[in-house]
């Protein structure tokens, strides 16, 4: 295939940014939108000329590294993937790919395609955890009895790999669906019970503090998130927020 590739350059936080042009030939319909990337950088390079900056890691759906808007959809065309896992036989020949890193004022820009996360991460940091008995007097983890139903949602609420789609799409800009996961991976869970409190208030704090916008329910998180990670979460977000509000000592 032969393509024209329409990519966000920009230097820096503080540098306005522009879209360029340019053209990439020999594309096989079996390369991952990131391989062919690595053949323009290949080329740019070649040329003599900067190439793109890109994140990655894992290349197989797992690490949430790869984040690029790609013709005005977070990971591109397709449902329940990751650019990473995203094939260029999802275009045709001749096409004009637009390519642009995740757009939130959380979330600067590093250079071109590469945004700053860090902002989850401190999401993370206030809450998402669960402190343990480190004195060697532990429970085994699977002697502790969780309903199976309680689990299966504790199960798929960890599978969120902290991507940022959620936020990308997000008319409003909004970390909901992210915190909604960490918060009730844990919240579900017996072992997280104890902490319940005080994490969905630390958590839903430090997502105010770090500039995201707020929820209100346009769905689209959902739709793009590459894991499927339900609205329910964020209704299990809203109900542990209010019932720690109301209790706060
Ligand atoms: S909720 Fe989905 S879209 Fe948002 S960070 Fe997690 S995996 Fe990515
Ligand atoms: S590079 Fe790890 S999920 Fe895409």
């Amino acid at each position: 295939m032969k393509l024209t590739l329409k990519v966000w350059r920009q230097n820096g936080a503080n540098d306005n940014g522009r879209m360029e042009t340019y053209p990439v030939n020999d594309v096989s319909e079996d390369m991952s939108f990131l391989e062919m990337l690595d053949v323009l950088n290949d080329q740019l390079v070649r040329d003599g000329k900067d190439p793109i900056a890109f994140d990655h890691d894992c290349r197989e759906g797992i690490c949430g590294m790869c984040s690029l808007f790609i013709n005005g959809e977070a990971h591109g065309p397709g449902r329940g993937i990751t650019t990473c896992q995203l094939h260029m036989r999802k275009f045709k020949d001749g096409d004009t790919i637009h390519v642009e890193p995740w757009r939130s004022a959380a979330f600067p820009v590093i250079k071109d395609l590469a945004t700053n996360r860090g902002a989850f991460d401190r999401i993370q940091a206030a809450g998402g955890f669960v402190s343990v008995n480190t004195s060697g007097n532990l429970v085994d983890g699977n002697a502790v009895p969780i309903p199976k139903d309680d689990a299966d949602k504790a199960f798929d609420a960890a599978t969120c790999i902290g991507c940022g789609a959620c936020v990308a799409t997000c008319p409003n800009g909004s970390a909901m669906l992210f915190t909604a996961a960490k918060v009730s991976q844990l919240s579900l869970l017996p072992q997280g019970k104890p902490e319940r409190k005080r994490r969905a208030l630390a958590m839903v704090e430090q997502m105010d503090k770090e500039g995201f916008g707020n929820c209100s329910n346009t769905g689209a998180c959902e739709v793009e998130c590459p894991k499927g990670i339900s609205l329910e979460h964020i209704a299990r977000l809203n109900r542990e927020y209010l019932a720690a509000t109301v209790t706060k000592e």
